[in-house]
């Protein structure tokens, strides 16, 4: 007995003189644990360098996501009848994730993330890039980090080697927003920009996607999750996640590598080659990508006639209407221009509604978008009748809006004269299939001009 009390004091004595744990840890004990549980495959930095991860995570995203925007959309109706209603997937308490408010504001971010013991791994490669380092420890401005927990790490199949220095960095930087983003405030964003600077964003910030859900939690990029949140530091915030937070891939490679959703559109693409003839330098783009079944709801007889030898410059002539190079439009950002030239319009981040006509690859002609924001929800519409889906899939060179119908330009007025008028929609395109002859009157006053460059190029 004696000896258990002694035992048991030894115990207490050695408890007292162990040092009370680092601020961050007091944090990331209980989130370590819900990453151990998880059952989600493990990353792997090769599959992440070549994006293979990032694709894995959308798989199966899209149709989940597409009746998501269905039902939003009809809460959003419903609620604009009067009716207070719920506040939908924006609830006004975002009670989520663990924890909050820990930290110790006396400390940086670098210097939490150092001298806990759950964050060696990033604290690592963070020491192997001084710039990383330096955005981390300056005061001079707010950021918040984002960090994978050593688990996350650990579950790196050994054997891999380590990718080169220079995506590390980029992953690094993209771990980082600047500014501060409590998960409160992150709970209303769609979007937010990170330290990542791309050449093929126009030298614009990569932006992260957030999509937050009072059940779900907070996901970034659709599948990492924030597991714990608002640890405060002197110069920012941490929010400690369950994986791997990695740039996006190339807008090409997305579409390529989701065959249940695009396989129609890729196909398009390859059909028309155009493709090839899509130019080299790019400062971003904002492409509307209609789903397969997207494709479908046109009718077979006019997918059969679109992918047909003679109806081969119709199809062209709707991809590339689809298209936009050089502007990206976000849910909640526009880059128009090249960061030297013209920032961010600032409309597109809190205006509750906004209208913005990008010019398309076909001719420039214009794809007349409005988007609307309405308690936490943006939608984002096309020429009036034209729906985005899923919203912001991002890619390093550009960014996806996916539609679940075909976006077809308007009806054209007093074709071949100056200044051609757009007349409204009346009827509702969406949803419904399409005659050949129909869609080919519809596209006939687009073609001119067209097919003479067409011809010139002797793709004809
Ligand atoms: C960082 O955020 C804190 C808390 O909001 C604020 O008090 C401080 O002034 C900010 N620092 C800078 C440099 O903006
Ligand atoms: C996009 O920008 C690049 C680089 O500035 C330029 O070469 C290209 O012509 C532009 N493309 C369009 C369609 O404006």
């Amino acid at each position: 007995m004696r000896q258990v009390t002694l035992l048991l004091s030894a115990g207490l004595a050695a408890a007292l003189v162990v040092r009370s744990p680092a601020p961050l840890d007091q944090v990331l004990l209980a989130a370590d644990d819900s990453i151990s549980d998880s059952d989600r495959p493990a990353p792997s930095w090769w599959g992440a360098a070549v994006g293979d991860d990032h694709i894995q995570a959308l798989e199966g995203t899209f149709e989940g996501a597409l009746e998501e925007a269905e039902l939003a959309v009809t809460r959003i109706l419903r609620d604009d009848d009067g009716g207070d209603g719920d506040h939908g997937k924006h609830g006004k308490h975002g009670k989520h994730g663990h924890h909050g408010h820990h930290g110790d504001p006396s400390k940086t971010i670098y210097e939490l993330i150092k001298e806990s013991k759950y964050t060696t791994k990033f604290a690592e490669l963070v020491d192997e890039h001084d710039d990383i380092k330096d955005l981390l420890q300056s005061t001079e401005t707010n950021r918040t980090l984002f960090v994978p927990t050593d688990r996350v790490f650990e579950r790196i199949p050994d054997g891999h080697k380590k990718p080169p220095a220079e995506f590390i960095r980029a992953y690094l930087a993209y771990s980082i927003a600047p500014g501060r983003f409590p998960a409160r405030r992150l709970f209303f964003k769609h979007t937010i920009p990170s330290e990542l600077k791309l050449d093929d964003l126009g030298g614009h910030a990569q932006r992260i996607r957030v999509s937050a859900s009072l059940i779900f939690g907070t996901h970034l990029n659709f599948f990492t999750k924030i597991v714990a949140r608002d640890i405060e530091a002197k110069n920012g915030l941490i929010h400690a996640v369950d994986g791997l937070l990695l740039p996006p891939p190339p807008t090409d490679k997305i579409i390529q590598l989701l065959p249940d959703t695009f396989s129609t559109y890729s196909l398009a693409l390859a059909t028309t080659n155009l493709v090839e003839e899509l130019p080299e330098v790019w400062t971003g783009a904002t492409a509307f990508v209609p789903t397969n079944r997207a494709f479908a709801r046109l009718g077979p007889r006019v997918n059969a006639f679109l992918f047909s030898d003679h109806g081969k410059k119709y199809l062209k002539a709707l991809l590339k209407y689809g298209i936009v190079a050089n502007q990206t439009l976000y849910s909640d950002a526009f880059y128009k221009a090249p960061v030297d030239d013209d920032d961010d319009d600032k409309r597109a981040q809190k205006a509750d509604y906004w209208h913005v006509d990008l010019p398309s690859l076909l001719d420039d002609k214009p794809i007349a978008v409005d988007v609307r924001r309405w308690k936490g929800f943006v939608s984002i519409v096309a020429n009036g009748y034209t729906r985005v889906a899923v919203q912001d899939v991002l890619g390093s060179d550009g960014v996806l809006q996916v539609t679940g119908t075909v976006l077809i330009p308007p009806h054209k007025r007093g074709h071949g004269e100056e200044g051609q008028e757009w007349e409204e929609e009346e009827e509702q395109d969406d949803d419904r299939e399409w005659e050949v002859e129909e869609l080919k009157a519809r596209l006939d006053p687009y073609l001119e001009g067209f097919e003479e460059t067409e011809k010139r190029r002797g793709d004809l």
